[in-house]
C-alpha cells in the first residue's frame, strides 16, 4: 500500500486508486427498477421467489444485474440469490455475456399421457414452424391437463388438444394469457350455505369433536401419503405455537390434475376446508402454495382470498398465496416449506416432522388441496359423504385423474374400491382401435401395471403388495398400441429432470438408470442393483419410489427388455 501524497488516501498499489469495491457492481438502473416493483415492505426473506417472480414477469428474464440489485435490497449474499433463482425452472436467469430469451415461450408437456398423444412430433413441428428468435419452443414436465393432451403453456395460455394450427392461431392474435374458468364464486357458495359451519364452529365448537367426524368419514390425505387426517391435527396441535398450516397445491405428479379440477370449479370448498381446519390446530396464519402452472387456479384464489378479507371472513393478511416456479419436488411437504421460506425447494431429513418442526421452524399443519376439499364437505354433510359408499371391502370415495386410451378421460369420482375395470369403465371404455395393456395406477411414482392385474381395489394400502401404490390416483392407461418400455423411460427422464440432486442414489441413480434404459436390452442385474440403492438410501419419496417403475416393468413387461 502506499499513500497518494496529492490527496492524502490509501491506495491498493502502484498507480490509481480503487474507485469502487472489488466484484459485481450495484447496478443504479437496476435498484431504481426494483424499488419501483417490489415495496419495500416485501423484501423479508421469505420472499425471495416471490420477488423473483416480478422481474422474471416484468423483464422476461433475470439478469445479473437485477439479481445483484435484488440481493442488496434483501440483503442477502449473491450467492442465496443466484442459488434460488438457478433452482427453477421458471426462472431464467441471464448473464452479463449471454442474450435474454425471446418475449414469446412455448412449453410442450412430454409427461407419459402427453407423449403418448404425440408431444415429441407436435414439439418438433413448432421448433420447425416457428421464428426461433420470437419465439422459443421448450420441453416441461405434466401440467395437469393429461385429459386434453398433447397440451402447451403459449406464455400464459394453455392450449388443449394442441397442434401447431391452433398455436400458430393464438399468436397471430395475441392470445396468450391465461383464461379464465367459470367457477362458483364468494356470492354463490354463501348462497348456497357456505362458510354456515365455520361461523358456527368459530362461535362454538369443539375441535375434538370435528376430529372425530374427520376420522369415522376415514378421510386419509389425498396427496398421495394416505396419512389420516383427523390424526395428524391432534399431532399438530400437541405442539407449542405459533403453528401454522400449509396448503399443498403442487400437483406435480404426472397424470394428476383432481386439484386443478376442484380448484377450478369449487375453490370455497377448499378454502372453507382450509379455515376449519385452521381454527382447529389455532394456526396462525395460511399459506397456499400453488404451482406455477396453474395460472388460473392462482388468479381465482388472489381474487376469492380479497373477497374473504372484504366480508371479513378472514383478517387482512391471514391467508398468504404462494406460487412456485416449476419443480416437482417442492409437493414433497419439506421441500415446499422451504420454497415458502424463499429457499431451494431440498426436502428436509425426518424427524422432526414438519408437524413438530414446520414453516419458520414452527409446528404445521400440511394439507393437500384435496384433502381440505373433502373437510368441507364431511363437515357440512357428516362423515357419510365419505364411508357410506364400499365397494370390494373398501369404504370411502376417490378422485381418479384418468387420461391415457380411453374415451372420456378426466376427473372420475368412483368408490375407493373401484378396479382398473371400473374406472375403464367410467371413463367410457378404450378408445376405438385401442385394446387395453397395461395402467399407471398412481403416477410415475407408481409404475405400470399389466391388463392382466385388473381386480385390485386401486386404493391406500391395496398395491403395496405388488411393489405398487395409489398415490394422487394418477391413473393412466395404455393399450396395444403402446410400449411399456418407452412408458418407463418417460417416467425416470422424469425423474432425472426433477431429482433436486441433494442425494447421490437419487441424482446419479435416476442418471443412470435413463441411460441403461435407452439400450436395446436392459442390463436387468445392474438396474435391480441401482434400484435397491435409491430405494434404500435416497432421503425422501421420489428416490425412493422411482425405481418402482423399473422394476414394475422387468417383471410384467420382460419382453419388451429383455
Ligand atoms: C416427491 C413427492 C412429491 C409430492 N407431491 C405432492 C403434491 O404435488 N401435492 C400434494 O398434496 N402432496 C404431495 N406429496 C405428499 C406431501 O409430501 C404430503 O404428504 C401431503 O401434502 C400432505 O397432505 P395430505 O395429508 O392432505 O395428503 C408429495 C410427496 C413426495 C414424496
Ligand atoms: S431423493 Fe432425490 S429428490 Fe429426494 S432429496 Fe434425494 S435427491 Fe432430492
Ligand atoms: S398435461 Fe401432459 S401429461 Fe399431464
Amino acid at each position: 500500500m502506499a499513500k497518494d501524497q496529492k490527496n492524502g488516501v490509501w491506495k491498493s498499489g502502484r498507480g490509481k486508486g480503487r474507485s469502487h469495491p472489488k466484484g459485481r457492481q450495484l447496478d443504479d438502473t437496476a435498484m431504481a427498477q426494483i424499488s419501483a416493483l417490489i415495496a419495500f415492505d416485501q423484501m423479508a426473506r421469505d420472499m425471495l421467489i416471490e420477488n423473483l417472480h416480478i422481474l422474471q414477469d416484468a423483464f422476461g428474464h433475470l439478469s445479473a444485474a437485477h439479481l445483484r440489485a435484488l440481493s442488496s435490497q434483501m440483503h442477502l449474499s449473491m450467492a442465496e440469490v443466484y442459488e434460488v433463482a438457478s433452482f427453477y425452472a421458471h426462472f431464467d436467469v441471464v448473464k452479463e455475456d449471454e442474450a435474454p430469451p425471446p418475449v414469446l415461450t412455448i412449453r410442450v408437456c412430454d409427461s407419459l399421457s402427453c407423449e403418448m398423444a404425440g408431444a415429441q412430433q407436435l414439439m418438433a413441428a413448432l421448433k420447425d414452424g416457428l421464428n426461433a428468435d420470437e419465439v422459443r419452443v421448450l420441453r416441461a414436465p405434466c401440467m395437469g391437463r393429461c385429459d386434453t393432451a398433447p397440451v402447451l403453456e403459449l406464455g400464459h395460455n394453455h392450449i388443449d388438444n394442441a397442434t401447431p394450427e391452433l398455436v400458430k392461431a393464438a399468436i397471430e392474435i395475441g392470445d396468450i394469457h391465461v383464461h379464465l374458468p367459470d367457477y362458483e364464486d364468494y356470492a354463490a357458495y354463501v348462497a348456497d350455505g357456505g362458510y354456515a359451519e365455520l361461523k358456527n364452529l368459530r362461535g362454538k365448537g369443539d375441535w375434538e369433536q370435528v376430529q372425530e367426524k374427520i376420522l369415522e368419514s376415514g378421510l386419509r390425505g389425498l396427496g398421495g401419503a394416505g396419512f389420516p387426517s383427523g390424526t395428524k391435527w391432534g399431532f399438530v396441535r400437541g405442539n407449542t405455537g405459533p403453528r401454522y398450516l400449509a396448503v399443498n397445491g403442487d400437483e406435480g405428479e404426472p397424470g394428476t390434475f383432481k386439484d386443478r379440477y376442484y380448484l377450478e370449479r369449487t375453490p370455497h370448498l377448499m378454502l372453507e376446508g382450509m379455515l376449519i381446519a385452521a381454527w382447529a390446530v389455532e394456526a396462525e396464519g395460511c399459506y397456499i402454495y400453488m404451482r406455477d402452472e396453474y395460472p388460473a387456479a392462482i388468479e381465482i384464489l388472489k381474487r376469492e382470498i380479497k373477497i374473504l378479507e372484504d366480508e371479513g371472513v378472514v383478517d387482512i393478511g391471514y391467508i398468504d398465496l404462494r406460487r412456485g416456479a416449476g419443480a416437482y419436488i417442492c409437493g414433497e411437504e419439506s421441500a415446499m416449506i422451504e420454497s415458502i421460506e424463499g429457499k431451494r425447494g431440498m426436502p428436509r431429513h425426518r424427524p422432526p416432522f414438519v408437524a413438530e418442526v414446520g414453516l419458520f421452524g414452527q409446528p404445521t399443519l400440511v394439507h393437500n388441496v384435496e384433502t381440505l376439499h373433502w373437510i368441507a364437505r364431511v363437515c357440512r354433510e357428516g362423515p357419510e359423504v365419505l364411508n357410506a359408499t364400499e365397494l370390494n371391502g373398501r369404504k370411502g370415495l376417490r378422485s381418479y385423474s384418468v387420461s391415457g386410451r380411453v374415451k372420456n378421460a378426466g376427473v372420475h369420482l368412483l368408490p375407493s374400491g373401484s378396479t382398473i375395470t371400473d374406472i375403464i369403465t367410467a371413463a367410457g371404455g378404450m378408445m376405438d382401435g385401442h385394446s387395453f395393456m397395461a395402467y399407471q395406477p398412481g403416477g410415475p411414482s407408481s409404475g405400470l401395471l399389466p391388463a392382466s392385474m385388473d381386480d385390485i381395489p386401486l386404493d391406500f394400502d391395496t398395491l403395496q403388495p405388488h411393489g405398487s401404490f395409489i398415490g394422487s390416483a394418477a391413473v393412466v392407461i395404455l393399450s396395444d398400441q403402446d410400449s411399456a418400455r418407452a412408458a418407463a423411460l418417460n417416467m425416470l427422464r422424469f425423474f432425472e429432470d426433477e431429482s433436486c440432486g441433494q442425494c447421490t442414489p437419487c441424482r446419479v441413480g435416476c442418471e443412470k438408470a435413463v441411460k441403461l434404459m435407452q439400450a436395446d436390452h436392459w442390463d436387468q442385474p445392474l438396474l435391480e442393483e441401482i434400484c435397491t440403492a435409491m430405494a434404500d438410501a435416497s432421503i425422501c419419496g421420489l428416490g425412493q419410489a422411482a425405481p418402482n417403475a423399473i422394476r414394475l416393468t422387468m417383471k410384467h413387461f420382460s419382453g419388451e427388455v429383455s
